[in-house]
């Protein structure tokens, strides 16, 4: 059986393991970062090689928006040491973000990492979960994909860039949208945060309902 899975808003749970960079505690690396803490099912693997290594392309990019990285998979240190080479040659890179050790599942099975049980795996490998965690710890996020279909990095740091916009703003991000692009404001927002926030006004979407709650707006900043 594996533990309740994980909600948004649940705080994220602490748990200490090692790393190839050292021993490691969850809560102490988060203090006050966000964290985007990805999964992976083994090391010396073709997809997650290739996704290891656009993570550390991107890490200045996360850095810049206040996120660290953070990734787990199903093997100890002394293989986490001996795949980042393949993986810093791989993407041209550094990996510079630890990687838990995870052998025994601990932490994957805590984090609901593992899929559906699977008859004759006694050890089964995480799928690619992603969580998105906020500076108070909160899981803001989730997504999750099976072994055999890497994840897309940019994607990972768009949805950063809109929960981080819809945190500071108090409004939502519609489809594909982009850092830069309108946002909605709902209707909660006041008058007093729409002149702040938003210069140039807000235009209401002409609907057939008539309803005005599709606004959107140019924010500043
Ligand atoms: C991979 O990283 O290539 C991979 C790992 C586990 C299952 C399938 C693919």
């Amino acid at each position: 059986m594996t533990s309740a899975a994980l909600r948004i808003e649940d705080v994220a749970p602490d748990f200490e393991a090692e790393t190839q960079l050292g021993h490691f505690k969850f809560s102490e690396y988060a203090q006050g970062s966000w964290v985007v803490f990805f999964s992976h099912p083994r090391d010396f693997t073709p997809v997650c090689t290739t996704e290891l290594a656009r993570a550390a392309q991107l890490q200045p990019e996360f850095a810049k928006r206040g996120v660290k990285m953070l990734a787990v998979s199903c093997d100890d240190v002394e293989s986490h040491r001996g795949w980042i080479p393949d993986v810093d040659a791989y993407g041209h890179t550094k990996v510079q973000y630890p990687i838990v050790a995870d052998a025994d599942r601990r932490v994957a099975r805590m984090y609901n990492m593992l899929p559906a049980e699977q008859s004759g795996a006694p050890m089964p490998v995480t799928v690619r979960s992603v969580f998105f965690i906020d500076d108070q710890r909160r899981i803001r996020a989730m997504i999750t994909y099976p072994p055999a279909v890497g994840r897309n990095f940019d994607e990972i740091l768009r949805v950063v860039d809109a929960l981080q916009t819809s945190t500071r703003l108090g409004v939502a991000t519609p489809v594909d949208w982009r850092r830069g692009d309108e946002v909605i404001v709902p209707l909660a927002v006041s008058d007093e945060k729409v002149k702040q926030n938003f210069p140039s006004g807000l235009q209401v979407v002409d609907l057939p309902s008539q309803k005005p709650y599709l606004r959107t707006g140019k924010y500043a900043g």
